[in-house]
């Protein structure tokens, strides 16, 4: 076995404990704080998880960097040499605590810039979406085909909540020639739903940790992953990104240059 083959396996082991120790607390036993305001949640799960997670990582992988929401990982992470580990403990806390569904967590390795694992488990309906750069994206044991190329007139679009009550015209007007609009609450159901082509596309303000895992998954199925305006992304800062079949891409594209 290769050392991504033995990390993969260990990475999957962490991230299906830490979605259980979500699952086990869910409907009682934590606390809630907010954090910039009073819709900036974290919960005492989204702490344990990530050290959890953390203190795995550490063993598996002692060179690492780890990037992570929280605050138990490394400080000022500006390169992306080497191993970097980005952890979102919790996606989605506001819908752990209100709705106890619709919520993630999600983790990938880049290493020197390459996205090269990544896992997004859908906690309460327990299912872990892996891949591995060059391999394939998987539901659990099963491997997913790239969804089919539509256009945004035949698909779905999610929005997140900022953006959707945001006064950008050129952003209505590509939610209103979308067949439809949503918003889940979680960055990584989101990205699931165009993984799976139940969405054609997804477009959101996203940190590092909202983005890291689905991007290495979408990337891998073919889908494109870019900024709104069309060029790469950088994994280490905060942006507004696309999500989406590359129909839907040159649709948006199309509406906004
Ligand atoms: C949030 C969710 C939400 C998105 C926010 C994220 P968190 O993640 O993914 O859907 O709109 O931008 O911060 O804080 O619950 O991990
Ligand atoms: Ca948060
Ligand atoms: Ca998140
Ligand atoms: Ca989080």
């Amino acid at each position: 076995m290769t050392k991504i083959e033995e990390l993969d396996l260990q990475a999957q082991r962490i991230v299906r404990q830490a979605g259980k120790n979500a699952y086990e607390k869910m409907d009682n036993g934590y606390q809630v704080d907010t954090k910039t305001n009073y819709t900036d949640l974290v919960t005492t799960i989204d702490r344990e998880n990530e050290q959890f997670i953390n203190q795995q990582l550490r063993k598996i992988d002692p060179n690492s960097r780890i990037l992570s929401e929280e605050g138990f990982g490394d400080k000022r992470i500006l390169d992306l040499t080497g191993h970097i580990w980005i952890v979102d403990p919790i996606d989605g806390t506001m819908n752990f605590v209100k709705q106890h569904n619709n919520f993630a967590v999600m983790l990938a390795l880049y290493i020197d810039g390459i996205p090269t694992l990544g896992y997004i488990v859908d906690v309460v309906n327990n299912h872990l979406y892996h891949g591995r750069h060059g391999e394939g994206v998987f539901k659990d044991d099963q491997q997913l085909t790239p969804p089919a190329n539509l256009g945004l007139r035949e698909s779905l679009l999610a929005m997140n909540r900022t953006l959707t009550l945001g006064d950008n015209p050129l952003l209505k007007r590509v939610a209103k020639e979308a067949m439809g609009l949503r918003m889940y609450g979680s960055a990584g159901i989101e990205m699931i739903g165009v993984l799976t082509g139940q969405l054609g596309g997804y477009i959101s303000n996203l940190k590092p940790w909202d983005l890291a895992a689905g991007r290495m998954l979408a990337e891998e199925l073919g889908l494109v992953v870019k900024s709104i305006d069309g060029s790469s992304i950088n994994v280490l800062s905060s942006n507004l990104v696309l999500v989406a079949t590359s129909q839907v891409s040159r649709d948006i594209r199309q509406i906004i240059n």
